[in-house]
Order: structure tokens, then sequence, then C-alpha cells
């Protein structure tokens, strides 16, 4: 298969800091047009990895590919990227215009041309009155804007972004998330994302990478890291809220288990898959939220405290209830190393769902 320019294939990288990994010998494949987000906690070392990517920073051991080509000694410059950063990085003396033509000039695009492209992405980004502003006279989804303009204006065909939206408030992070996928796609941007925010992950990724402690625990479509999470770690981190975790000592005898599940395992259930049943092991009522559209239940079985999601419309389980659950929907895991047991999964669910328009392309 041929490799497309703007594939980016990091290749058993570490980078130690010291005596800490950052990085623990990550292998992953970003495919070009994809919109990937690096997924985790803090500290997992996703900043890390972009910046080793960009070229800020140089990898302790492995390789990186960018189009095919070890790029370990190409400068940030030579590497074809434009950069969007959490903090904006605009220059508060410079207008609006200045800040997003800041890097054309640089790399000496005629005048005429500077022009023309000014206009059209400030059209399209939503800047076009505010070209004279200094970045001080801007909210801050217009700042936002602006930094991302500035990358757009470059059309370089990979862009890395660290946590762009994190200084923004609830609603404009929401339609910025709308508006910056829908800006990846048109222009067919390799878009590689930085966020510890899963709701990110989900609404915009076409892959998300799960990240923890310097490695990395998934790679998958939303659907599939939510689905059928690899391990118990990612099953902890994408869900809000988050997948239930119960010993499996507590369903022991229950009869429609995934293939006998009991013992040793971890069963994984997600709020919305649990239910009041006619029979079931016992579940202890504890409280309720109403959220508007549905109702949070804290309840639990055994020593085990769980959620259950139920629509708003249904009432509110009795103190003591039989727990029903979505049977086929459990992911098993292997109670002692936290990695999910696939020989429980359908055959054909286990299938990793790959896009092939990418392929063709
Ligand atoms: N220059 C450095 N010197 C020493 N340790 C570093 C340096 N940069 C990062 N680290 C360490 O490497 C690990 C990964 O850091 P990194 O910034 O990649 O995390 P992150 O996933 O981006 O976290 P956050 O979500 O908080 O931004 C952390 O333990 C961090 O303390
Ligand atoms: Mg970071």
């Amino acid at each position: 298969m041929q490799t497309s320019p703007s594939q980016i294939q990091i290749e058993n990288v570490s980078r130690l800091f010291g005596q800490t990994a950052a990085l623990d010998n990550v292998s992953v494949s970003l495919d070009a047009g994809d919109f990937s987000v690096l997924l985790g906690p803090s500290g997992c070392g996703k900043s890390t990895l972009l910046r080793l990517i960009a070229g800020l920073d140089r990898q302790t051991s492995g390789a990186i590919r960018i189009g095919g080509t070890d790029v370990g000694d190409l400068p940030p410059s030579a590497r074809d990227l434009s950069m969007v950063f959490q903090s904006y990085a605009l220059f508060p003396h410079l207008s609006v215009a200045e800040n997003i033509l800041f890097g054309l000039k640089v790399r000496r695009v005629s005048k005429a041309e500077r022009l023309q492209r000014l206009n059209q992405v400030a059209a399209m980004m939503g800047l076009s009155a505010l070209l004279a502003r200094k970045p001080s006279e801007l909210s801050g989804g217009q700042q936002q804007r602006v930094a991302l303009a500035r990358a757009v204006i470059s059309e370089r065909p990979i862009c890395l972004m660290d946590e762009p939206l994190s200084n923004l408030d609830a609603k404009l992070r929401a339609d910025m998330r709308v508006e910056l996928r829908a800006i990846q796609q048109k222009l067919g941007l390799t878009v590689v994302y930085v966020t510890h925010d899963q709701i990110e992950a989900m609404t915009m990724a076409d892959r998300i990478i799960v990240m923890s402690a310097g490695r990395i625990e998934q790679v998958g479509t939303p659907e599939e890291v939510y689905a059928r999470p690899a391990t118990v770690f990612t099953a902890g981190f994408i869900g809000t809220p988050p997948m239930n975790l119960f010993p499996g000592r507590l369903f022991a005898g229950q009869e429609g288990l995934k293939g006998g599940a009991g013992e040793g395992h971890l069963i994984g259930l997600r709020p919305e898959d649990l239910s009041v049943a006619a029979r079931g092991p016992e579940a202890e009522l504890r409280g309720v939220e109403y959220l508007g559209a549905d109702r949070l239940v804290s309840a639990r079985l055994g020593d085990t405290d769980f959620i259950m999601r139920m629509p708003a419309s249904a009432a509110p389980p009795p103190a003591r209830f039989a727990l029903g659950w979505a049977e086929g929907h459990e992911s098993i895991f292997d109670a002692a190393t936290g990695t999910r047991l696939t020989q429980f999964d359908h055959p054909t669910a286990s299938q990793p769902k790959k896009d092939l328009t990418h392929e063709t392309a």
C-alpha cells in the first residue's frame, strides 16, 4: 500500500525525562485525512507525543515517519505541519489580520495571494469584520478562531492541536467542536488533536488513541472504544458516567451472562445497559438523580456501587430490586490483568470496523 504524504507513523517511540518515561514504547499509525484524537488523563504523555511529531522535542528511541519519511532530523519548519496551542499564542501588538498572515510573510508568499487567502480564510472562520482588531479586543472564542485561521491559511496538510478549546466556556466549546470538525472535513486536513476531555474525543474523532501512563491502551473509532473497551482503564475513562465494573462472583450462577463469565472476571456494563428486571442479582437502591430526559440511579450490588440510567418516564426502582442487563452487551475483563477477554465477544462484534474510504482515497 502506498503511503500518503500525510500519514504519520509512530514506531516504538519512547521519551525519557531522567528516570520517568513520558512515553513508553508507543506505536501507532495515524491515517491521512483522519481526525485522530490523543485522549488520556493529565500526565499520560499526550503533549509529549504531539511535540515529538511537531519536531519541538526529540524521542529517546524509536522513529517517527511522516509520509513514509523518517523525520528525525527535520526541524519543525521542514515537517509541513501547522500547530494550534491551548494558549492561542497570538501576538498582542499585531492586528487579527497580521496575526493570521504572520506565518505566510515568513514563507514569502506574494502580497496579492496573501490578501486573497486572508479574505477567504477570514470569511470561512467568521472573522471578516474583526480583521483590524487587536487580540485583546476579542472574546476567547474569537481568539481561538484567529489561532485556527493562522493554521488553516498555511495550507499545510497536517494540523497538530494541543487542547485548543480548554480555555473556552462550555457553550463555546460545543460550538467550536462542530466548527473545527467541519473545517477539517472541508479542507481534508490530517488532524492530531490532544485532549483529556472524552466528550471532545467522542464527538470529533475518526480514531481515538486512548493513553495512560505513557502507553497506548486502545486505538479505535469512538463506537469501538465505547462499546468494546480493550482494558479496564478505557472502560472507566470513556463514558459519563463510566462503565460499571462488577466482580464476576456477584453474577455467579446467573443465566444469560456471556459464555458463563464469572469468578476471576470483571463484568463491565454501561449505565444504560442496566435495568430493573423480574429476576437477577438483588441490588439495593441508594439514590436517584433527575437529569431531565433521564434519571441516574445509584445502587449497590454486594459491595460494589454502580450507576444505572433510566428514562425519566419510568418509575424509579424500589429499595430492593432484581438487576437486569442487556444480554450480549457485557464487557468481560480478566480481573488480574484488566484486559478484555475477547473470547467472550460475539465473533462479528470483535472485528474492527475499518472505514474503507480512506484506503481508496
Ligand atoms: N520537559 C520535561 N521535563 C521533565 N518531565 C517532563 C517534561 N515534559 C513532560 N514531562 C513529564 O512527562 C509526563 C507526560 O507529560 P505530558 O505533558 O506529555 O502530559 P499530558 O498528557 O500532555 O498531560 P496534560 O493533560 O496535563 O497536559 C509527565 O509526567 C510530565 O511531568
Ligand atoms: Mg498536555
